[in-house]
């Protein structure tokens, strides 16, 4: 197969609109890197205030140095409910409420099904699916109390797309859309809104090592009918247009984000498989 010609790059950076979440607060999981970062940075631009909770102390230091007193960061693991409890909790003391959620905590392990071990099944499921479920439920709670709110939650291509090497991975972000479609259906009655973004591939610190394989880019390439990577900027374009007021009628939606991928499927990465 031939490489497709990519699109042009020039509209991955979209614009701001400046205002559109003055006086909102948002906890960001994941907030320190990535795509949640870019979600930080965009929120902040646009007038919003952010507790940015992450597992890492010094990614959390370097956010703090960039956005200063638009944010406060809390040190959390999204697995321990008592910690997500205290990141909700952190926006009440330090913001005044909680209005909007973005859960972008999450990683990758690669292992086929016959040798992925119990534990490593365990802590993908842990980080990216019970994750969610914990900063949904609290993040609800102080929502409800607020009357009413957005989340948003990061699953994947692969809440759809299966991955070779990618099962934990893919039933967590499988399971990620449909707790955000039951969360939708509960807590429509309390005016919180809850929908997915579905990121294709994006170029952040999860994904680097792809740059480094040879023939795994230009495999990824030859499926993703743009041709070309997904930036942060435009996973948090699409969070944010999900919390936003535009989206008032929007919930329980799996918004994909990926250059078409989804209409393409994998490729084959058995020979990109770690030895
Ligand atoms: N990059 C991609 O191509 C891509 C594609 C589809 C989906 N996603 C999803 O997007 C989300 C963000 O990924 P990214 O690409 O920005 O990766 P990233 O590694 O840049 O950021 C992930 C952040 O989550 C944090 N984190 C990990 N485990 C945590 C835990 N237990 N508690 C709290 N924080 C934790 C990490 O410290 C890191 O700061 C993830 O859920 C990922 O699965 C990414």
């Amino acid at each position: 197969m031939t490489r497709p010609t990519p699109t042009s790059p020039s509209d991955t950076t979209s614009p701001r609109y400046p205002g559109r979440f003055d006086a909102k607060v948002a906890v960001v999981t994941g907030g320190a890197s990535g795509i949640g970062r870019a979600i930080v940075a965009r929120l902040i631009d646009e007038g919003g205030r952010a507790v940015v909770a992450d597992v890492n102390p010094a990614a959390l230091e370097a956010a703090a140095a960039e956005f200063g007193d638009r944010i406060a960061t809390v040190r959390v693991d999204v697995r321990d409910e008592q910690q997500v409890e205290a990141m909700t909790h952190a926006a009440v003391e330090r913001f005044g409420g909680l209005d909007l959620g973005f859960n972008c905590a999450g990683l990758s392990a690669r292992a086929e099904l016959t040798e992925l071990s119990r534990d490593d099944w365990n802590t993908v499921i842990d980080i990216c699916l019970t994750g969610v479920f914990l900063c949904v439920k609290h993040e609800a709670r102080r929502m409800r109390e607020r009357g009413g709110g957005a989340i948003v939650n990061i699953a994947s291509l692969n809440s759809h797309v299966p991955m070779f090497g990618g099962s934990a991975y893919a039933c967590a972000k499988a399971g990620v859309e449909m707790l955000s479609r039951n969360a939708a259906l509960e807590l429509a009655q309390h005016r919180i809104r809850v929908n997915t973004v579905s990121p294709g591939l994006t170029d952040t610190p999860l994904t680097s090592g792809i740059h480094q394989a040879p023939g795994l880019e230009q495999a990824f390439m030859q499926r993703i009918p743009m041709a070309r990577w997904g930036t942060p900027d435009e996973m948090a374009a699409a969070a944010l247009f999900l919390a936003s007021a535009d989206a008032g009628y929007i919930s329980g939606s799996n918004l994909f984000v990926d250059g078409a991928w989804e209409t393409s499927g994998y490729p084959d990465l058995r020979p990109f498989m770690p030895r």
